[in-house]
Formats: structure tokens, C-alpha cells, sequence
């Protein structure tokens, strides 16, 4: 019997890490195979978008299937700075905002999560007013938001950006938003959420065209269209929305996290494993699907929203280039870099989303990969084996991919910065040691050697 760690608890605790745990420290012992089903998780990036959505609506509405993740609270604690009630039970949420008592959000929080400024839109159409600190940059790019602006202004807003305040206002008597065609110069996510939004309360109709069509903008449609909005389109790259004068209440459950199902998928694939996962959305995975076939990986549907992956053999190397949905999410890019690191043959890969998104390349170099960085394309050759190394995660997926590393690489792996993996993964490391990973996050000082009790 190999010594596996003690496992920490079978039932998964439904809060986000603490900041304490974010500061311990994740050890992994490579080599494991994996088995067992996981149960994947409601989606972050709808469930951030959708929290801001229920700003529109002057009733109560609950959110289900809300996953428990730092980025969740953050945003929570955004909104509940505005005045308005939120409250959590078990997966969902319960938002009033019937009363927005100001429409200003705390420098202290926008800072610590970009998505906050997501409130943006719904403040205006809901008080015509709104005051947002820029959300800074973060690890993988710049983050403008001149698109977010530039279709608000678009739409009658004056918004002023000063000393790194965002000063919106709407003009007019009736400080109603109008309706407006935009065109956006790239499909952002981001800004087709925030003008979708606005322009659910707007007078008249707006256009957005070059439109996002990920599935957390169509998740996010849904939602606004179960308050009433009037909303067609979603999906495609032109969204058509009518105004209406106000919204009323929903009870809405968010699509399961794609990112997080992907993540499971190249977990199978990188432990030659086999492991079914539920609930999951297939068509929301058609590229990723694509190229782990491609990669010789077996992925069988076991039923309307359950996957089998079934991985026996050495990977096989194959090109990636990140795109805006339905193209490959750049945000599945970490996780199959550290897949492909293990491949047979070479492969390109390509970061065409964000300016600073292949950080996670030193990382799995101190773990034995082969990667050399030229511009946004990282060349990886593949090696038969990873070695365990001490390593540091830079953003959420980075952080991801080294574990996903760690559980293939001989030997033991330690990870620091688990903050960035609690903010967008629910209880990552619990799912995984169900899943039969050898795995224990210990506080940073705790000393492995002496918890560790082989069998
Ligand atoms: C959303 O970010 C997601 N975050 C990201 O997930 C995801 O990677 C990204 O969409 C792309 O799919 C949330 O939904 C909370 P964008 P967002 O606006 O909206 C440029 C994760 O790991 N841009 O589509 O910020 C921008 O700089 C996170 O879960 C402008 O130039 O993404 C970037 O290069 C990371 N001006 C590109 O567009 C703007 O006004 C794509 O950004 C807005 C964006």
C-alpha cells in the first residue's frame, strides 16, 4: 500500500478558503493514477457577472448553484458595500436591491477584484450615477476597460476618468440611458457583459455588434431575461437588446464552471487516468474536447451532462492558439501547457487574449519542462517526465496548471500562492484527493515530514 497522505476530511467544506489558508502551502506526490467522479461546480465567471445583474432588479432574487469561492465573497462584499442585502445559503444567494444606498464602491475591494466593476453598468441604469475605482491591471495583462467606457458614453453616459476614479453620469432630465448601436473592436467578455446590462433598462433599442459570445454572457442573458429583460442574440456576435422601464424578480440557477471541467479533463489526461465528471455542459467544451482527442485522449459521454475521460498513453503533441469563444479559451491555455509538457513531439502554443499570459512557463521549467517563450508563442518540447520542485503560482490558472504538473512529475511538488487557486476553484485540492491524489495543504510553516503518516 503506497503512503498516502492522511485525507484531510471526505465532506467538502462549503466556505472559501480563509486568508490563512491562502497562505499555506499545497504538497503533491506525483504519479498517482486517478479514479472516481467529481462533481463540478458552479460557473465563477457567470456567477461574478450575474451578482452584479441583480443590481438591476428594484426586487429580491436568488442565484443558485453559486460556488464558494473567494472572488464570490469579494464581489459580495462589493455589492453589500452599495447598500443592498445579500444573504448565502448553502449554493445560492439572495440578493434585495430594491434600495442601492450609494452608488460608490470602495477602493479596498474594486482593488482586489477586477470584476467589481462590473456594478458599472447596472448603476447607471438603475441611478444614473456611479463612481468605480479603474480596476488596476493584474498578473496576466493590463485589463483596460476602454471598451466597457466607450459604449456606456455610447449610450449617454458621461463617464470622466480621474486620479484612477471612474466618474459616470448620466445625462438628461429623465437620466435614462438611451439605446445605441456599438461596435466593439474586440468581443471582450467583459464589455459586452456591462453594456448588455445597461442597456436592459435603457430607452430604446441597443446593438451590440462584434459581440462576446462565451457561455457566461449567454448564462448572464438568460438570468436578465428571467427578470425581464427583452434580450436576442446572445451567443452570437450580435446582441439585440429593448429596453424596458423595469425589471422584476428571478430565481435562476448559473451554468457549471467550464474552466473547471476542462481542468478535471486534463487532470485524467496528465495522470493517465480514467474519471467521469458532472454536471458538465459539453457543447461549452467543444474545443478543449477537440484537442485532447486530437491528443489521442478518449472523452465518452456518459450521459446529457456527465464526461468519461480515459487516458492510457503518452499524450501526443498538437497547437494551440487561444480565441475569443467559440475558439480555445485562453483560459484552458496553463492547464494543457502543463499536458503538453509531457507530450510526444512539440508544440506551439498561442496566447492571443491577453498581452502577459505565459507566465506559468518558468514554473514548469523548474519542474523539468522544455519551453522556450518567443513573443505570445511558447514552443514546448515534450519530455518524458516532470520532476517535483518547489514552485510559486502567479494567477488563478497558472496555479492550476502546477498542480496539475505536480500530479503527474515524479516525486514531490510544493506550491505556494494559493490564493490565486482559491479564488476561482472550489475546494481544487479536496476534489482532487477524493479523486485519489496524493496530496496535503498545510499551513506555510507546518513541517510535512511530521504530518505525514505513511500506511
Ligand atoms: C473575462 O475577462 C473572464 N473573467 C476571464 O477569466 C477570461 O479570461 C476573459 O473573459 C476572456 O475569456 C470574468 O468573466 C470575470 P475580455 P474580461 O474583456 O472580461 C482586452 C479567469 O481566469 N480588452 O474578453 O476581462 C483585454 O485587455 C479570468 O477566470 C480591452 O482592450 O476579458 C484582453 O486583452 C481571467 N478593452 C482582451 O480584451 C476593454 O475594454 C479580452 O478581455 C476590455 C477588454
Amino acid at each position: 500500500m503506497e503512503d498516502r497522505p492522511i485525507t484531510l476530511s471526505s465532506t467538502l467544506p462549503n466556505t472559501p478558503a480563509s486568508p490563512e489558508e491562502s497562505n499555506s502551502v499545497l504538497h503533491i506526490w506525483g504519479g498517482s493514477p486517478l479514479s472516481g467522479h467529481v462533481t463540478v461546480s458552479g460557473a465563477k465567471n457567470s456567477a461574478l457577472v450575474i451578482m452584479a445583474g441583480a443590481l438591476l432588479c428594484p426586487q429580491e432574487c436568488r442565484i443558485r448553484n453559486v460556488p464558494f469561492l473567494v472572488d464570490v465573497s469579494r464581489m459580495g462584499e462589493i455589492i453589500a458595500s452599495l447598500g443592498v442585502r445579500l444573504e448565502r445559503q448553502a449554493d445560492s444567494l439572495t440578493m434585495d436591491a430594491s434600495h442601492i444606498a450609494q452608488s460608490k464602491a470602495p477602493y479596498e475591494l474594486v482593488s482586489q477584484l477586477r470584476a467589481s466593476f462590473f456594478i458599472i453598468g447596472p448603476l447607471l441604469a438603475r441611478l444614473g450615477v456611479a463612481r468605480i475605482p479603474l480596476p488596476g491591471g493584474c498578473a496576466i495583462g493590463a485589463r483596460p476597460v476602454d471598451l466597457h467606457v466607450r459604449g456606456l458614453q455610447a449610450m449617454g453616459a458621461d463617464v470622466q476618468i480621474d486620479h484612477g476614479m471612474v466618474y459616470a453620469n448620466v445625462r438628461g432630465a429623465a437620466r435614462r440611458l438611451q439605446g445605441a448601436r456599438i461596435y466593439l473592436d474586440y468581443p471582450s467578455v467583459g464589455a459586452t457583459e456591462t453594456l448588455m446590462m445597461a442597456a436592459t433598462l435603457a430607452d430604446g433599442e441597443t446593438i451590440l455588434e462584434n459581440a462576446a459570445q462565451e457561455p457566461e454572457v449567454v448564462d448572464l442573458a438568460n438570468f436578465c431575461r428571467a427578470m425581464g429583460a427583452r434580450i436576442r442574440g446572445a451567443g452570437t456576435n450580435t446582441i439585440v437588446i429593448s429596453g424596458v422601464p423595469s425589471l422584476h424578480t428571478a430565481d435562476y440557477a448559473i451554468i457549471p464552471d467550464r474552466v473547471e471541467a476542462g481542468t478535471f479533463l486534463v487532470a485524467g489526461a496528465i495522470t493517465r487516468s480514467e474519471i467521469s465528471l458532472a454536471p458538465v455542459v459539453p457543447d461549452h467544451l467543444t474545443a478543449v474536447i477537440a484537442k485532447l482527442q486530437a491528443m489521442g485522449v478518449q472523452i465518452l459521454m456518459e450521459g446529457p451532462n456527465r464526461l468519461r475521460v480515459v487516458s492510457a498513453q503518452r499524450p501526443i503533441a498538437t497547437d494551440i492558439e487561444t480565441l475569443p469563444y467559440p475558439g480555445f479559451p485562453t483560459d484552458m491555455q496553463a492547464q494543457f501547457m502543463a499536458l503538453l509538457t509531457l507530450s510526444e513531439g512539440d508544440s506551439v502554443i498561442t496566447e492571443t487574449v491577453f498581452e502577459n499570459r505565459l507566465r506559468h512557463v518558468a514554473e514548469l521549467s523548474r519542474m523539468g519542462a522544455d519551453i522556450r517563450v518567443k513573443g505570445n508563442h511558447a514552443i514546448v518540447r515534450g519530455v518524458p517526465l516532470l520532476s517535483g520542485a518547489p514552485v510559486v503560482a502567479t494567477d488563478l490558472r497558472a496555479s492550476a496548471a502546477l498542480v496539475l504538473a505536480g500530479l503527474a512529475a515524479q516525486g514531490q511538488t510544493t506550491i505556494q500562492g494559493l490564493h490565486h487557486l482559491d479564488r476561482g476553484y472550489e475546494n481544487l485540492d479536496l476534489k482532487l484527493q477524493k479523486l485519489g491524489a496524493r496530496m496535503l495543504r498545510t499551513s506555510g510553516s507546518a513541517d510535512v515530514d511530521k504530518v505525514l503518516t505513511p500506511h
